[in-house]
């Protein structure tokens, strides 16, 4: 496998402006890419804040910070991945969007190149199969803040390749990050022990057990969870939740992953948390 220098991140969102931010400064040249120029703007500005931060901490120099920032190109044209040995879609977790960007990056990129996404729970054998190189398809799942989270879970698909799970493992440890290795299975294992949890604190709040703060707290003191799960699924995105949940209850055909009510019923209002301002807690 060819030596890696140029990685594209597809997605400028939270996780994609994270996963930008480590590869620049792990040394690597980035190419940012989304067909929003205002999310490219909002990525930009995160990333020179996040940056900001750890030049504060003193865990990096603000010369590292400057030519963290110098080596990400922020595109919105899709055709600019062609020259990445390694490409990570970051975008939606929804299946249909992911097998769009899939299928055009298969088209646009040389068939070495390794295509990675960074789906919390998505079968990674079935978004291979859009493409003509599923042996170089894989999952490499990243844990925000990810500037900050030291664990990367990589997912191996049916078909991927023991050249390119090995290649993501170097890069993730290239990276100063933690990988584990875990095969294909709906919610993969962050996610399959996360959500149950996240979604039984909701089902604990509806059913009136409990106030969120108390909720989180028992979490939080008892269990010295660094959030309790009401918090850190509002940092999540309850629609992201959400969305999980349904792959879990789908996936392992299993009701015993059906999402509550009451965490449909906030979606479905728009409350997804601190991006929207509000969900479990109000952030106005
Ligand atoms: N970039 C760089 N550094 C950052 C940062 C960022 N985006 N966000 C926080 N930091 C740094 C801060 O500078 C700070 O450093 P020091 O402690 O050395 O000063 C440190 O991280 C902690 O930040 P804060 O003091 O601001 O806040 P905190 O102590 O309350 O910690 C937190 C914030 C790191 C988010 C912590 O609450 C935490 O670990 N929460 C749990 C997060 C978690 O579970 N994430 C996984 C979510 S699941 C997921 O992502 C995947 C999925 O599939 C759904």
């Amino acid at each position: 496998m060819s030596e890696l220098t140029n990685v594209s991140v597809i997605g400028a969102g939270t996780m994609g402006s994270g996963i930008a931010h480590v590869f620049a400064l792990g040394g690597y040249d980035v190419n940012l890419v989304d067909s929003s120029k205002d999310s490219l703007e909002k990525a930009l500005s995160s990333i020179k804040n996040n940056l900001g931060k750890q030049v504060k901490k003193e865990t990096i120099t603000a010369e590292e910070s400057d030519n963290s920032l110098a080596r990400i190109r922020f595109e919105t044209n899709i055709g600019s991945v062609d020259n990445s040995q390694l490409v990570i879609e970051a975008v939606y977790e929804k299946k249909e969007v992911k097998e769009k960007i899939l299928k055009e990056l298969d088209s646009l990129c040389p068939r070495e190149t390794v295509l990675a996404t960074n789906t919390s729970s998505i079968s990674i054998s079935e978004l291979a199969l859009v493409t003509n190189r599923s042996d170089k398809v894989i999952g490499m799942h990243f844990f925000n803040p990810v500037p900050v989270m030291q664990l990367v879970e990589i997912i191996k698909g049916r078909s991927t390749s023991g050249e390119t799970f090995l290649f993501i493992k170097s890069v993730v440890e290239r990276l100063g990050k933690i990988p584990v290795e875990v095969n294909d299975s709906p919610g993969f294992i962050s996610n399959r022990l996360l959500m149950p949890m996240i979604n039984e604190a909701v089902f604990a709040l509806m059913e009136n057990v409990s106030s969120a703060e108390d909720i989180d707290q028992v979490m939080k003191l008892g269990m010295k969870h660094p959030m309790g799960p009401l918090a850190l699924a509002d940092f999540i995105g309850l629609d992201v939740c959400l969305n999980i949940m349904e792959v879990l209850q789908e996936g392992f055909n299993n009701d015993k992953y059906s999402p509550c009510p009451l965490l449909q019923k906030k979606v479905a209002a728009g409350e997804l948390g601190r991006k929207t301002g509000v969900g479990f807690y109000d952030y106005s």
